[in-house]
């Protein structure tokens, strides 16, 4: 809601006959909000209302204003000559829906999607185990990620993993943090999370490109992938590998998850960063009403864009923190031996042979044609 006095002293003045007009004339044309702004011509003569360009409300209170702070309070738009042309607005009736919606449903559901992923890897755990390298550990390692690769990995992985839990407690943090720790310590933590979100927002933009320009090409589908699915990963199964390349349909699905809600989340923050200067929805909203024939508006404020990105960075967040949680697991207690391809950078053969043997096969041929040394390179069981 906008609403400062400066603005009502404008409007109070010689700015409210013409306003006045326009919202009369706008509520007699149509009876929405919506509506109103749209019919409102700039020039439309003030003698054309049906108070005939009268100011309501006079001293004796004989006439009602009601119709003109009606306007008002559905986001009627007047002039100001301060720089800031937002201020016209004196009442923004969506930011209370956005604040409804976001202190409502938004926590609920995302709260209920953070817990579910908790709840269904646990239950995962506690029904597979732990994934073991099923022919045991063969003392023998394969290079499966260069130093570069796992630096862009964990610039990417520790700068996500300080912004989940910074905007967490932005969403979260007055209700799970605030009575246990006091408002002085919950104010303090707050606000150097706040400057911390800010500025790794950079370092997780970095670490996005890094991985794209690495990874892409051993994430384009394949026919390998459907077989993959087709065997659930053999993630049921003790006895189970199906065969895959660099990167499985699994983690595929997860690269792709980490790029494009990577960019979404990075798109929204980078508006949140410089507010009014994007206009990604009304542009996004075009799009999607020539593609689908639907009728998103596409005439938005730059105050409704704020608020629209506001709430798509939260969604994105949670859906990526609930990507992030399973990617964790079968990074580290889920799967035996899959730790140390980002770690050291060496996996054991029997692990790759078990998860990647397409990959140690491509991998086995590559180091033989290097070397140049005779007979043909060993298959990977
Ligand atoms: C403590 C946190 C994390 C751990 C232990 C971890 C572990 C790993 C491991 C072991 C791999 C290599 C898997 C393989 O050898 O095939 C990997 C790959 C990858 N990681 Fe992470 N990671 C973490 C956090 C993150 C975060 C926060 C992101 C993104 C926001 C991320 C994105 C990726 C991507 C896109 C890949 C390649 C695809 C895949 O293997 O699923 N990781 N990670």
């Amino acid at each position: 809601m906008i609403c400062n006095r400066k603005t009502i002293r404008h409007f109070g003045s010689r700015g409210l006959l013409p306003l006045l007009a326009f919202a009369m004339i706008a509520f007699a044309l149509a009876g929405n909000p919506a509506a109103a702004q749209n019919s409102l011509a700039p020039n439309a003569a003030p003698e054309a209302s049906p108070s005939g360009g009268m100011v309501p409300g006079d001293t004796l209170g004989t006439t009602s204003d009601s119709d003109y702070w009606r306007a008002v309070r559905h986001g009627l738009q007047g002039n100001v000559s301060i720089p800031d042309k937002k201020a016209g607005t004196l009442v923004q009736s969506e930011g209370e829906a956005w604040r409804s919606f976001r202190n409502g449903p938004l926590t609920l559901y995302a709260s209920w999607a953070l817990l579910g992923t908790i709840v269904v890897l646990g239950l995962f755990y506690a029904i597979r185990g732990r994934i073991r390298i099923e022919h045991g550990k063969s003392n023998q390692t394969i290079t499966r990620f260069k130093a570069v690769e796992r630096f862009g990995h964990w610039m990417l992985a520790v700068s996500f993993i300080i912004l989940g839990l910074t905007g967490l407690n932005i969403l979260y943090g007055r209700y799970v943090l605030k009575p246990v720790i006091g408002d002085g310590a919950f104010g303090f933590l707050t606000q150097m999370g706040k400057y911390l979100h800010n500025y790794l927002a950079f370092a997780f933009m970095a670490g996005l490109a890094m991985i794209f320009v690495m990874w892409v090409r051993h994430n384009l589908p394949d026919r390998t992938d459907i077989k993959w699915l087709l065997q659930g990963g053999g993630i049921f199964s003790k006895k189970l590998h199906p065969p895959a390349k660099k990167f499985n349909a699994g983690q595929k699905v997860i690269f792709w998850a980490v790029i494009i809600g990577g960019v979404s989340l990075s798109l929204s923050g980078w508006a949140l960063l410089f507010p009014f200067t994007t206009h990604f929805f009304a542009g996004t909203f075009d799009k999607v009403n020539l593609i689908f024939g639907t009728e998103l508006p596409t005439a938005l404020t730059a105050l409704q864009e704020q608020q629209l990105n506001a709430l798509w960075h939260s969604i994105m967040a949670v859906f990526m923190v609930c990507v992030i949680l399973a990617h964790i697991y079968i990074g580290s207690i889920g799967m035996e031996g899959a730790f140390d391809a980002m770690g050291s950078g060496e996996v054991d053969l029997n692990w790759a042979k078990e998860h990647h043997s397409i990959w140690v096969e491509e991998h086995q041929a590559d180091i033989h044609k290097a070397s140049g040394s005779g007979g043909a390179p060993q298959p990977a069981e």
